[in-house]
């Protein structure tokens, strides 16, 4: 990028558990990223996360969700869970409440292996890993309709509905095929449990409606629970994969331990010509709070994601290049088999880009 310098506001929930850590060691680097290609980031740190809210009983004020929707740039987020607020009311009004309300439908969720001996499965010395998942991200489970009865009995009933609909199942589908076409893919695969549950033959009706404005692109279905197997098997095979909500959430954890677990993974949640709202896949790991040895590189490779929609895309691929460069060194955390802390790998990153 030439020209004048971009200045971008980035919006900061730190969040709970190891969330503020990993964030606040990776901002260093991705800002070094950004400014290799003229981007000058502005960092807005927020309160939000359990903290604030077991103190002042607030999650997301609707003012703040304004600022955010209207003010900033992009959101990065840590992590959001803590074992002192049971029900996580805090992380579901905040997490999937600026996904639902921003209505952020695309989760991105790439899983690429960035080091052969991250992959654990056997043979993986020259294994190419590199798909991405496309989770559906404003219904399904997640919308938590249904009703309850006889709370506390032995009758209790529970009921939760899943909600599909053909406009949503639709834009997701069509966007796992328009980024398979704009980046040179030639499949997307399509998971869903229709065997087992009627509501999901929309996804297949709607899968090869959308799948033939794309011909050149080949479409592929697996129930879900046999997608599960086949990546274990031979993840290569995959280049795309669609799926709803919960299924995106489930095989986005088995994607990351393919390349490394989850303290390599990166996701976006986007609406094109929307704010982004950017976060690593894993939770607030609260076992590793405070240890200071979280790994920083999912929070980093979010931060390459972030770059690349504000149109930075040199800055994350820099910062791709650095997190492979300092894997090659290795400079690990734990997770990884090694014993630098957080803020040595990022540290390494940032000096690498
Ligand atoms: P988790 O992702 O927090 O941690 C699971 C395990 O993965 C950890 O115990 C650790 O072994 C490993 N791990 C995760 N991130 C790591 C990192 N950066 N470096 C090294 N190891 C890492 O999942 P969980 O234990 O099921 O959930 C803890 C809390 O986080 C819960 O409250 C959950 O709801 C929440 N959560 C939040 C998000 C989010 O904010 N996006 C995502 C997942 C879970
Ligand atoms: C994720 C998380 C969230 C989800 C939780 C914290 C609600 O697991 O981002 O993958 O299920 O979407
Ligand atoms: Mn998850």
């Amino acid at each position: 990028m030439s020209g004048a310098t971009r200045r971008l506001k980035i919006a900061v929930i730190g969040g709970d558990g190891i969330g503020p850590e990993v964030v606040e060691a990776s901002v260093p680097a991705i800002e070094r990223a950004a400014r290799s290609c003229g981007g000058e980031l502005e960092w807005e740190w927020l309160p939000y996360g359990a903290d604030h809210f077991l103190r002042t009983g607030e999650t997301l004020p609707d003012s703040a969700f304004e600022h955010l929707r209207d003010e900033v740039d992009a959101i990065l987020v840590g992590a959001l869970g803590d074992p002192r607020v049971p029900d996580q009311r805090h992380a579901r009004d905040i997490l999937l409440g600026l996904r639902f309300r921003l209505d952020l439908y695309i989760n991105f969720r790439p899983c690429i292996l960035l080091h052969p001996d991250l992959c654990p499965l056997k043979g993986s010395a020259d294994r190419k890993i590199d798909f991405v998942i496309f989770r559906e991200n404003t219904e399904g489970l997640y919308l938590a309709r249904g009703s309850s009865r006889n709370v506390g009995t032995p009758e209790e009933e529970q009921v939760a509905e899943e909600v599909n609909t053909a406009p949503k199942v639709s834009r997701i589908i069509r966007a796992a095929f328009l980024w398979a076409k704009e980046h040179g893919r030639t499949k997307v695969t399509m998971a869903d449990k229709s065997n087992a549950i009627p509501a999901h033959h929309l996804w297949q009706r709607i899968f090869a409606e959308v799948g033939e404005e794309f011909p050149e692109i080949e479409r592929e279905h697996y129930y879900i629970d046999a997608l599960a197997m086949q990546l274990v098997k031979r993840p290569e095979q995959f280049e795309v994969i669609v799926t709803n909500n919960l299924f995106g959430d489930i095989i986005s954890d088995l994607g990351a331990q393919l390349v490394g677990g989850l303290g390599m993974a990166p996701s976006a949640n986007l609406h094109p010509g929307k704010v982004g709202l950017f976060e690593p896949v894993h939770g607030s790991a609260p076992k590793y709070a405070g240890k200071g040895t979280a790994n920083p590189m999912a929070t980093i490779l979010t931060g390459a994601l972030m770059l690349e929609q504000l149109g930075m895309s040199e800055g994350g691929r820099r910062l791709v290049e650095a997190v492979k460069a300092v894997l090659r060194e290795g400079i690990r955390t734990p997770d990884l088999g090694g014993n630098a802390t957080t803020t040595e790998v990022a540290e390494a990153v940032r000096a690498a880009v």
